[in-house]
């Protein structure tokens, strides 16, 4: 049945393509020719692509020598990564193109965008670009400087220091990523973001050997968001100096860095801060008094996937219900998280929606999730259950969606308690039996209601009166 339905998606989403330029399809104003051995544009037929804004030519073997005129004028996306290009020649001056992606080729050097006046947004991560003056020319920056808002560098070998070409242009720049670096790259001089450290919005910094987070960031008083990630920094890399002042900061993601406790760091982050990103941290617990830190927050998302943990952190919520009280979105997922206990995720009044996907869980304490108003989806799947939780039904959330797919649930007329809140809140339930091959949803909706013992069980206490 399931693969009925995967079928029909996938028919369906390629009936909205249609065959264009050949080789490729077109769907909704974009000519996507990735991944076809190409080894040069393919030629379209203009009435096929009239209008059209975006071409994607990756994962191709497109050379130097491409014929760049085969690119229809109205394309303001161009997406040539993973190519072979060494050198990159715009046949006229081209109005319409404002985001152009190099990344994955074969260039020596940043090549001379003049003939692109509208480019915006250049990708050239992964090429073998020297960062000196040679394969980032002051010419080429001076020029790029007046419209570019989005720069994105970096690869693992030939990136060893930060182009001072970038330092001193660029006045408009929003976002910059730097994606690889050699080891040799450890650290950002304070300079790095002086002719933008106003506008920048957006920082990536990924994949990188650097040791700690650059104080230079304390310089970047509007920036948003910043993606510190894939950086093996550990603890004693977080300097609370180089947050102190990030006043505008929404959003932090310290994914996979290496760090083994909760970052002490979110104390000097400005309340603006609502999304926390920690995933892929060996996190193995969290001390009681982690969370104190984060005590009257305001942080809405936190994300913990990935991070070893083996209980859900105690100091989560206290009694006192003073954590985390804006906490919106919790995501737990990918841990070794095996039983929920009692007292577990209490009085969280905002929380929404809830990931334990893919964890060993297997028993939930009839007394968690009490007093979460506001929880409207929870997400079981893949995980070790083989009941669904009777806690569930502390939830009074009408509606409540809950995702039990890839679990082993038995179906079993011992359900009829939990059907009669089940039903009487409406909540959804996805997923299938173990045993039967029914979902889970219609074997409560008809099956479980002509059980023997269901007239005479009754909500809460689940005995059957006869
Ligand atoms: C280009 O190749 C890299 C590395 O193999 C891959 O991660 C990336 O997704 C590719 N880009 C596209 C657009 O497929
Ligand atoms: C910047 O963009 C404007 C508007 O698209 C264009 O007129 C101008 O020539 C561009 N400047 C440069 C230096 O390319
Ligand atoms: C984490 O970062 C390391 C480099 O520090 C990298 O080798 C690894 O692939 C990353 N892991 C994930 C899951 O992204
Ligand atoms: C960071 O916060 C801690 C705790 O509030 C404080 O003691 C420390 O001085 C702060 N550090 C900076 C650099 O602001
Ligand atoms: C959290 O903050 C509130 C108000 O500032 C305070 O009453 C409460 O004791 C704090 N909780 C912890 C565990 O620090
Ligand atoms: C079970 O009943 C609910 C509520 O009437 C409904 O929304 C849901 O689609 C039904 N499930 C099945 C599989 O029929």
């Amino acid at each position: 049945m399931l693969s009925f339905f995967v079928f029909l998606g996938l028919y369906l989403s390629t009936a909205l393509a249609s065959p264009c330029c050949s080789v490729c399809d077109c769907e909704s104003n974009v000519i996507k020719c990735e991944s076809k051995a190409l080894d040069d544009i393919p030629l379209c037929a203009p009435a096929d692509v009239n209008g059209y804004t975006e071409m994607r030519l990756a994962n191709n073997m497109i050379p130097s020598s491409l014929t760049f005129s085969r690119i229809p004028d109205t394309i303001k996306v161009l997406d040539l990564s993973n190519n072979t290009l060494s050198t990159f020649n715009v046949d006229k001056v081209r109005y319409s193109l404002e985001t152009l992606d190099l990344s994955g080729n074969e260039l020596r050097r940043v090549p001379t965008l003049d003939k692109l006046p509208s480019l915006h947004d250049l990708d050239i991560t992964s090429n073998p670009i020297p960062s000196t003056s040679a394969g980032f020319p002051d010419a080429i920056f001076r020029q790029l400087g007046t419209n570019l808002t989005a720069l994105h560098i970096g690869h693992p070998q030939t990136f060893m220091t930060f182009p001072h070409t970038i330092s001193t242009h660029l006045p408009k720049l929003e976002t910059l990523e730097i994606n690889g670096a050699h080891p040799a790259f450890s650290n950002l001089p304070p300079t790095a973001f002086r002719a933008f450290e106003l506008v920048l919005h957006y920082l990536y910094i990924r994949n990188t050997h650097l040791y700690a987070v650059p104080l230079t960031l304390r310089r970047l008083r509007n920036l948003r968001e910043l993606y510190f990630e894939g950086n093996p920094i550990h603890d004693y890399g977080l300097l609370p100096e180089a947050f102190s002042g990030l006043n505008s900061l929404e959003l932090l993601s310290l994914k996979n860095d290496s760090l083994t406790t909760f970052p002490a760091i979110v104390n000097n982050l400005s309340d603006k801060l609502k999304t926390l990103i920690l995933d892929d941290n060996t996190l193995l617990f969290i001390r009681e008094n982690a969370l104190n830190m984060v005590n009257r927050s305001n942080i809405e998302k936190l994300s913990l996937r990935g991070c070893q943990l083996d209980r859900i952190p105690g100091a989560m919520a206290d009694d006192s219900g003073t954590y985390l009280q804006g906490l919106k979105v919790l995501d737990l997922s990918n841990n070794k998280i095996q039983s929920i206990d009692r007292n577990d995720l209490h009085d969280l009044q905002s929380l929404q929606s809830v990931s334990f996907s893919q964890n060993p869980l297997a028993y939930v304490s009839t007394l968690a999730f009490k007093n979460l108003e506001r929880l409207a989806f929870i997400d079981f799947s893949s995980t070790s259950l083989k009941v669904i939780p009777m806690a569930l039904t502390n939830i009074n959330r009408h509606g409540l969606d809950i995702d039990l797919r890839n679990t082993d649930v038995e179906c079993v007329c011992e359900l009829a308690c939990f059907e009669k809140y089940y039903r009487l809140h409406g909540f959804k339930v996805h997923g299938d039996c173990e045993t039967v091959s029914v979902s889970l949803s219609s074997y409560l909706n008809t099956t479980v209601p002509v059980c023997p013992n269901y007239l005479g069980t009754q909500f809460p206490t689940c005995k059957t009166v006869n």
